[in-house]
C-alpha cells in the first residue's frame, strides 16, 4: 500500500436536524409523538423510531416508496426538479470538469481532491490494477457464453478469498485498502469476462494509462498489434462512468448498506450490489433498452405501435429505459448522454437507427396522455446504451459498466453507514399473513 492518500476517509453523515416541530399519532388509546427531521435542502421525514415502542404498530411500505432509510451527505436528487448533486457539486460541473477518479475520491473522502492528493490516489489505483494470476483461473471454469454481470459479481466475491488481510470492517487501514483494491481491479475484472466471452487472450493493465483508457485497452487490444486508444471515446466513458458514480438509496446500494450493516466485509457486500444491480428494473434496464430498440427497428420502426403496448395494462411490456422512482422529470443524467450521444455518433459519421427510433420514441411518449400523466420521462439508461453500442462495447457488457461506474457510491455509502455512530443491524419487520397455528398432520394421513 502507498502513502495514505488522507489522514482518515473523513465523510461522516449528515445526521439531520429535529426541528421544533412533530407530529402526534394517537392509535387504540396510545399516542407517540413523531419528531420531524429535515435535511440540509428542506426536505421532510418523520422520524418513527420510537413508533412501536409507543403503539405497538410498525409502518408498512412496500418498495419504500415512502420510506427513507438513512440520513445521508453523499448525493442530494430532487426528483421534481431534475437536480442531481454529489456532495453538493451539480453533476453536469462534475461531468464537464472532472474526470472520473476525481468524482469518485469527491464521493469516497467528501472533499475534492488537491493535486497531491489525486496524484496518490492515482497512483495507488494504478498500483493495484492487476489481479492474482490465481484468479486468472476462474475466469476458465464459466461457461463461455455466461452473462458478464454474473461473473463479475462472483470475482468481486471471490476478492476476499485472496485479500483476506483487508477484511477487517472495523480497521480503517484495511478498509481503505480494500476499497483501492476494488477500485484498480473492477475494470480488470470486468474486461476479463468480456475477452473469455470472445475467446481472445486476457489483457494486462498498464500502469501508464488513465483508468478509463486502461479499460478500453484491455477490452479492445489483442496482443499482435499497437491499440490505438481513441481519446473521444476514453472522454465520453469518463462522462458516463461520472453520471452512474451515485444516485442515493437505488436498489443496489441499498442492498450494499444492508448486506454491509451485518458486518459483511467490502467485498461480499459489494458482490451483492452487482446482484442487485443486474435486473432489468435497475441497471439491466440499458441493455433491455437496446434489445427493445433492436426489436423495434426489426418489426419495421414503427414506434408508435410500441409506445401503445407500453400503455397497455397487462401487455408485460413498459417502455425500457423510461420512468423512475425518484424523477417526476428530464433525468439529468439523460441530457449529458444524449448530447454526448450526438457528438459520438456525427464524429465516427455513424447514423446509427437505434438512436433515429430512441429520439422518435422520447418524442411520441413525451407528448402523449399516459406518460404526461405519470411524469414518465427518459431516465439514465434511455441513451447510454446508444453510446456503448458507437464505442463497440457489446450489449452484455453495459450493465456492467454501470457497476464500474457506481463503484465508488457504493463504497460511499458502505463506509458512510459504518462510521454512523447510529449503524444497526439492517433487518425490517413484516405484518405476517400466512396460515394462522394449525395442527401438524402425518405423512402418511395428507
Ligand atoms: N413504461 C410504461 N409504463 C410505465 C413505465 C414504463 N417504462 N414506468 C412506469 N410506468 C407506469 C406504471 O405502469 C404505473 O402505471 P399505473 O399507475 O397506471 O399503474 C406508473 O407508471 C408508475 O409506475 P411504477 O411501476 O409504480 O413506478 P416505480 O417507481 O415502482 O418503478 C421503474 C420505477 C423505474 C422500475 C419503472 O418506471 C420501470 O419499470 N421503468 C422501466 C425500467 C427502467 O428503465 N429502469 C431503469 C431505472 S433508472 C436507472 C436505475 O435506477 O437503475
Amino acid at each position: 500500500m502507498s502513502a495514505p492518500i488522507a489522514n482518515s476517509i473523513r465523510s461522516t453523515p449528515w445526521p439531520g436536524t429535529h426541528s421544533d416541530e412533530q407530529a402526534s399519532l394517537s392509535l387504540e388509546g396510545r399516542s407517540v409523538e413523531l419528531p420531524v427531521v429535515v435535511g440540509s435542502e428542506g426536505e421532510k421525514a418523520l422520524d418513527i423510531s420510537r413508533l412501536r415502542t409507543g403503539t405497538g404498530f410498525i409502518t408498512l411500505d412496500e418498495g419504500y416508496v415512502n420510506t427513507g432509510s438513512t440520513t445521508s451527505g453523499i448525493t442530494f436528487l430532487n426528483g421534481e426538479e431534475g437536480i442531481l448533486r454529489y456532495r453538493g457539486y451539480p453533476i453536469e460541473e462534475l461531468a464537464a470538469r472532472c474526470d472520473f477518479i476525481e468524482v469518485a475520491y469527491l464521493l469516497i473522502y467528501g472533499e475534492l481532491p488537491k493535486k497531491p492528493e489525486l496524484d496518490a490516489f492515482r497512483h495507488s489505483l494504478s498500483n493495484h490494477s492487476m489481479i492474482h494470476e490465481d484468479m486468472r483461473s476462474f475466469y476458465n471454469g464459466f461457461p463461455r457464453d455466461a452473462h458478464p454481470m454474473a461473473i463479475v459479481g462472483s470475482v468481486v466475491g471471490a476478492l476476499s478469498t485472496f485479500y483476506q488481510d483487508s477484511l477487517d470492517v472495523r480497521d480503517p487501514k484495511q478498509v481503505e485498502v480494500s476499497v483501492h483494491r476494488l477500485l484498480a481491479k473492477l475494470p480488470t475484472i470486468a474486461a476479463y469476462s468480456y475477452k473469455k466471452s470472445i475467446g481472445q487472450p486476457l489483457i494486462y493493465p498498464r500502469n501508464d494509462r488513465s483508468y478509463c483508457e486502461n479499460f478500453l485497452e484491455m477490452m479492445f487490444a489483442v496482443p499482435c498489434e499497437e491499440y490505438e486508444i481513441d481519446p473521444d471515446f476514453a472522454k465520453a466513458l469518463e462522462m458516463l462512468l461520472i453520471v452512474h458514480a451515485d444516485h442515493e438509496q437505488n436498489c443496489s446500494t441499498s442492498t450494499v448498506r444492508m448486506v454491509g450493516s451485518s458486518d459483511a466485509n467490502l467485498f461480499a457486500s459489494i458482490s451483492a450490489g452487482v446482484s442487485a444491480l443486474w435486473g432489468p428494473l435497475h441497471g439491466g434496464a440499458n441493455q433491455a433498452c437496446v434489445q427493445m430498440l433492436e426489436q423495434i427497428v426489426a418489426d419495421g420502426g414503427d414506434v408508435k405501435k410500441y409506445v401503445e403496448l407500453a400503455k397497455k395494462k397487462g401487455s408485460g411490456f413498459r417502455l425500457m429505459g423510461f420512468g423512475h422512482r425518484v424523477y417526476k422529470n428530464y433525468d439529468p443524467r439523460a441530457t449529458l448522454i444524449k448530447a454526448t450521444c450526438d457528438k459520438l455518433l456525427a464524429k465516427i459519421d455513424r447514423n446509427d437507427p437505434l438512436f433515429d427510433i430512441a429520439q422518435q420514441l422520447e418524442e411520441v411518449a413525451r407528448a402523449d396522455e399516459y406518460f404526461i400523466e405519470r411524469k414518465l420521462y427518459p431516465n439514465v439508461d434511455f441513451y447510454s446504451g446508444v453510446i456503448y453500442r458507437a464505442m463497440g462495447i457489446p450489449e452484455q457488457m453495459f450493465t456492467v459498466l454501470f457497476a464500474m461506474g457506481r463503484l465508488p457510491g457504493w463504497i460511499a455509502h458502505w463506509m458512510e453507514m459504518h462510521q454512523s455512530p447510529t449503524k444497526r443491524i439492517c433487518r425490517p419487520r413484516q405484518i405476517y399473513s400466512g396460515e394462522t397455528c394449525r395442527k401438524f398432520v402425518p405423512l402418511d394421513q395428507r
